[in-house]
């Protein structure tokens, strides 16, 4: 039996592309409807009409989930949608500095990278906890990374804040459970998207292997978001309801 996520009402942060895009397909084929909030502007768009077709009422916020007045506004226009929210993803993230040693790195990629992979997902679980709250059985799925969990990371900007995602998420999920919202957290390894084959070029040139030869051992290795995404769904479902504070990594 497929995941049913039919009547549930879903906020994927990131959901332009990559993970956050797979999650949104696969969940309005579920029955969802799905906002999608990202820098994105075109991508998202464009999704959020793919994803009216599967499943009406989809739409796209622009936003920077670093910035507290935008994930406010963002969340005051979902209000004016919907009066519950059942589902929040929070998929939104960067990879700066891949490769850098601490003397190389600046301080100031190190800070933005904290304040979009954990800053982010506190904006945004701060300001949904109306809408999720009205739901009566919501889910906050975080998507941290394995960088955080076992490491290492190509990035120590990267894993410090995949590290904290992951404290974050297992502290909300203990604060959240009496007041009906499930927290837990994915943490996938190495997935074939534009932020992970950014950094496999980058260590390509570093190591003088061919472009083409990286993006293939990549294909070959690595998850994909369509693997992720079932996943994802399982997590928003009632099905998973004994799913708490569990941390998903490989
Ligand atoms: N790809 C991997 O190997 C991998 C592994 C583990 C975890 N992750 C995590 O999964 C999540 C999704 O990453 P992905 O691999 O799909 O990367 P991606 O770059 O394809 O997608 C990231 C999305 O986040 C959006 N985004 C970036 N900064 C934002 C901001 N400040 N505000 C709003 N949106 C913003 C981007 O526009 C993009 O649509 C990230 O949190 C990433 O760290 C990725």
């Amino acid at each position: 039996m497929l995941t049913d996520l039919s009547g549930k009402v879903i906020l994927i942060t990131g959901g332009a592309q990559g993970i956050g895009a797979a999650a949104a397909r696969l969940c309005a084929r579920r029955g969802a409807v799905i906002y999608i909030a990202d820098l994105n502007i075109e991508q998202g768009e464009t999704l959020a009409r793919e994803l009216n077709a599967i499943q009406p009422g989809a739409a796209f916020f622009p936003l920077d989930v670093s910035s507290e007045e935008q994930v406010q506004q963002v969340i005051a226009q979902i209000q004016a949608l919907t009066p519950k929210l059942d589902g929040l993803v929070c998929a939104a993230g960067i990879l700066r500095g891949a490769f850098l040693t601490p003397e190389e790195l600046t301080a100031e990629d190190f800070q933005m990278v904290q304040q979009v992979n954990v800053t982010g997902v506190f904006l945004s679980v701060k300001y949904a906890m109306p809408l999720l709250q009205a739901s009566k059985q919501s889910v906050v799925v975080i998507i941290a990374s394995g960088a955080g969990v076992q490491g290492p990371s190509s990035s120590l900007a990267y894993a410090a804040s995949k590290g904290g995602a992951n404290g974050l998420s297992m502290t909300l999920a203990a604060q959240l459970e009496s007041r009906g919202i499930r927290v837990n957290t994915l943490s996938p390894g190495s997935i074939i998207t534009e932020m992970k084959l950014r950094v496999e070029l980058e260590n390509a040139r570093r190591q003088g292997i061919p472009e083409e030869e990286a993006i293939q051992n990549a294909r070959r290795n690595y998850g994909t978001p369509e693997g992720v995404a079932p996943i994802i769904a399982f997590m928003l479902s009632d099905e998973a309801d004994y799913l708490r504070g569990t941390l998903y990594t490989r």
